[in-house]
């Protein structure tokens, strides 16, 4: 009896935004992260990011994660292709559900591209969720696209954020001065440093004080 196998599906995501920001964003960590401990990565989205930074900062161990689940299948495969000891298998992480599923100690954080493809509550638990568990002192990254000073940076980024909230009223571009640092405040970190980055992003820098 002849059998007849489905060939065996791919479950890498590509996310395209990440081949055009990737080097500018890893230039940032390379200058801001420790040389060791754990990176947790929240948000890691097909796994990309993780598969062509980790192997460039080893021996710090990046830890991804995703609330999505439909994800981790993508950010393991994608990690098997870098074929190196310091990524993790991904972990599936809500920001908005405590005790975060991670070990006291982290070394550092990084969120790309979350806090405005979410609802507020996403921002505010990463931040209570990440004083829960990183080391003092330790950096906090995030980025993507933000409001200053309650203005839009750029017409693209208005527009973005008018397609955010037209796919959900939850969703759009925070203000960094009005509405992250505050928060970031609340939670015990202190604004560090703030970098331009292309395309009107910014990577913004927290200290876990
Ligand atoms: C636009 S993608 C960004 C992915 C990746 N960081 C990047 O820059 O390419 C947004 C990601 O946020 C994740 N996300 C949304 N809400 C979340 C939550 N509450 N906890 C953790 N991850 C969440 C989604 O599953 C998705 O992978």
């Amino acid at each position: 009896m002849s059998q007849h196998r489905q060939p065996p599906t791919d479950p890498r995501r590509h996310m395209p935004a990440t081949l055009r920001n990737r080097e500018a964003i890893l230039a940032v960590l390379k200058e801001v992260l420790p040389q060791q401990g754990v990176l947790l990565e929240i948000a890691s989205g097909s796994g990309e990011h993780a598969a062509f930074m980790a192997p460039q900062l080893a021996p710090l161990i990046w830890q991804p994660s995703d609330f999505d689940p439909d994800n981790l299948p993508s950010i393991d495969a994608h990690a098997g292709d870098a074929a190196v000891a310091n990524i993790r298998p991904a972990l599936r992480l809500d920001v908005t559900r405590r005790p975060w599923p991670v070990a006291d100690g982290v070394a550092a954080l990084l969120c790309c591209n979350m806090i405005h493809i979410a609802p507020w509550a996403a921002a505010e638990g990463l931040f209570a969720g990440a004083a829960a568990c990183m080391a003092k002192g330790a950096p906090l990254l995030l980025y993507g696209p933000f409001r200053r000073h309650g203005e839009h940076t750029a017409p693209s980024n208005a527009a973005f954020d008018d397609s955010l909230k037209a796919r959900d009223a939850r969703w759009g571009v925070r203000c960094l001065d009005t509405d992250v640092v505050p928060l970031a405040i609340r939670n015990g970190f202190a604004l560090d440093r703030i970098v331009d980055m292309p395309a009107n992003n910014l990577t913004v820098i927290f200290r876990r004080a």
